[in-house]
């Protein structure tokens, strides 16, 4: 039996969904256990190109059972429209179980969201607007939180949302006096006819994956986000609002961590972030510029223009450090091909003060200015390589001063989209 994750290392994006397609094959469960359809996968199998957000890349093989566990925060709605997308593709999808324990987007959710966003003015998180820090904030809350497995008692579920959606409406008129009252009647019915939908996929998941455990089956945990918007290790408050680091797997999917064989950390070959906070590598200039175009680094869920710059070490060596992973995959290294130097970060300097660590509070983060190691460029096209010997000497100490400044080997290099333009070092 073998379990592994997948978790991204800087602030998401980090190309997760084409490793985890990778390695599905070998899986007979994959695990989603934080976020909800804030995230964006883009998965290239055989010959099309998938966008999933909610939805494990499990769903692409007919022979995986895909989990949503109880970390998991699920608009019903945006589920069925996924999954009918992937039908719509052609895809004979595999058996999906989803946590009676994951909790429930509600449009009060989406609608508090976007109040508390416009109040916040040029502090505003720059969230995806799904709704998915309002509903983790009721989850922690309790008193306003309605689970998956509440739509299934139609006495207890319409109390609880008479309950909850008066007193929304009073928080988010005091916010916003024009902002339209909801009704929890008309709510009532739209989701018990969305639970209905996805009655038959409904069940202890937690119970599901200790059995799964048990008969010794393959198992994969997919990462959403990445290890630096997480919640409590995360660039805070501009973070998501689950434990998107390696430390989430446990609580959000109920699954000991120490039954983990493998942890792979994902990073990009530099670093991109969507939404506000600090990301101290981040170029403004041209070759910022180059670097969104050569990645087509536009979000997956919003569309947003991501910001980018260069491979930050210490924000990477310390999410590497925080996940506990094992090993390391550098995706996207074809995308700094036509640079005639690239640089990393290897440390901050801070009030005058060099640091490797990686500031606790935003405020020092803003003041971090990166210092770098510059290496010459390869400029030459290296998607057409398949071993490591083969890459140009300059990628090689590209890669290798990654290796070095994160602190844990290189096993994976990516450098295309296919499946085959992956390199196992
Ligand atoms: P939320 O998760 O929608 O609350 O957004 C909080 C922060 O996390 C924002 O900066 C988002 O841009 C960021 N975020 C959420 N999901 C992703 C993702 O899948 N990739 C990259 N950033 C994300």
């Amino acid at each position: 039996m073998a379990v592994t994750a997948v978790v991204g290392l800087q602030w998401g994006d980090e190309a997760k969904g084409k490793i985890v397609d990778l390695l599905t094959d070998k899986y007979e469960v994959v695990v989603r256990y934080l976020g909800g359809n804030n995230a964006g996968h883009t998965v290239m199998f055989g010959g099309n190109t998938y966008k999933l957000s909610l939805l494990p890349a499990g769903i692409l093989r007919s022979n995986v059972t895909s989990v949503i566990a109880n970390g998991v925060v699920i608009n019903p709605a945006a589920l069925l429209k996924e999954i009918q997308s992937v039908v719509d593709q052609g895809v004979e999808i595999g058996e999906l179980l989803i946590s009676d324990r994951a909790h429930v987007i509600f449009p009060y959710h989406l609608a508090e969201e976007a109040v508390l966003e416009q109040r916040r003015g040029d502090q505003a998180i720059g969230t995806t607007m799904r709704g998915i820090g309002t509903c983790y904030r009721d989850k922690i809350g309790r008193t306003h939180a309605i689970r998956v497995g509440d739509m299934y008692r139609p006495d207890y579920f319409r109390q609880r949302l008479e309950e909850v959606v008066e007193q929304k409406n009073v928080i988010i008129q005091a916010l916003d006096p024009s902002a339209e009252t909801l009704s929890a009647a008309t709510i009532y019915d739209d989701y018990c006819r969305l639970a209905e939908q996805i009655a038959h996929r409904v069940t202890d998941t937690t119970a599901y994956l200790h059995k799964a455990l048990k008969q010794d089956k393959n198992m994969l945990f997919e990462g959403a986000q990445g290890s630096l918007l997480d919640i409590d290790h995360g660039t805070f408050p501009f973070v998501t609002s689950s434990n998107s680091s390696g430390c989430g797997i446990h609580v959000g999917s109920g699954v000991p961590e120490r039954v983990i064989d493998q942890m792979i950390g994902v990073v990009k070959a530099y670093t991109t972030r969507v939404g506000g906070g600090p990301c101290p590598t981040e170029l403004h200039d041209q070759t910022g510029q180059h670097i969104r175009d050569e990645g087509h680094e536009y979000g997956t869920v919003t569309g947003r223009p991501r910001r980018c710059g260069w491979f930050d070490a210490v924000a990477t060596g310390y999410g590497a450090r925080v996940s506990g992973v094992d090993c390391i995959a550098v995706m996207l290294l074809d995308v700094l091909s036509k640079l005639d130097e690239v640089k990393i970060c290897e440390a901050y300097e801070i009030n005058g003060e060099r640091t490797t660590d990686f500031p606790s509070h935003i405020q020092d983060l803003e003041l971090a200015k990166p210092i770098y190691r510059t290496l010459p460029g390869w400029k030459q096209d290296i998607t057409g390589i398949r071993k490591l010997e083969d890459f140009p000497k300059e990628a090689r100490a590209y890669i290798d001063t990654v290796s070095e400044l994160v602190e844990r080997p290189v096993e994976i290099v990516s450098i295309g989209p296919d499946r085959e333009q992956t390199v196992f070092c």
